[in-house]
């Protein structure tokens, strides 16, 4: 096999991961009754901002993701550069069904001051594979 063959192999093998890591999370929450999923959906609520008492300024995902999914984020309280969410050019996205549940679980309560729902989890990531 010349090497550009194990490359373009090795990516394959890297894709189908990822992408059997984002079925299991999307059957999950079928299975809680959730769905159809809508990248569309995904996109309104990860724009939609919420205020909290106190709070200067709204919270949503882009606060640290960014609206374009794939660029760069930056934390909002740390500064620290954050990789692109979009799975077309950050293909280790999602490709940890328990990685991907703990940073919903944080990152829904920290943005919305509550757990996200199996539908909107699904919205979600299917906003992160459409771009
Ligand atoms: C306060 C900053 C911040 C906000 C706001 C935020 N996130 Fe995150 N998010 C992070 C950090 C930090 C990580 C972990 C580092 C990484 O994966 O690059 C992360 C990781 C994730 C992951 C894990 C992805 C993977 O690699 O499997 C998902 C999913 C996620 N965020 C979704 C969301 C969603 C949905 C929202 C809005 C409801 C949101 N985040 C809002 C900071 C934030």
């Amino acid at each position: 096999m010349t090497s550009k063959n194990a490359l373009i192999s090795a990516l394959f093998l890297v894709n189908g991961l990822a992408y059997g890591a984002t079925e299991s999370l999307m059957e999950g929450y079928r299975n809680d009754g959730a769905g159809p999923f809508s990248p569309g959906a995904g996109r309104s609520a990860w724009m939609q901002e919420h205020s909290f008492p106190g709070d200067v300024q709204t919270r949503n995902c882009a606060r640290c993701h960014g609206a374009d999914l794939t660029r760069p984020g930056r934390h909002v309280r740390t500064g620290k550069p954050i990789e692109p969410m979009a799975l077309s050019v950050n293909p280790a996205r999602l490709s940890d069904p328990g990685k991907a549940e703990k940073w919903f679980r944080r990152n829904c309560r920290w943005t919305l001051g509550r757990e996200c729902t199996p539908q909107e989890k699904g919205d979600f990531i299917q906003f992160m594979i459409s771009q």
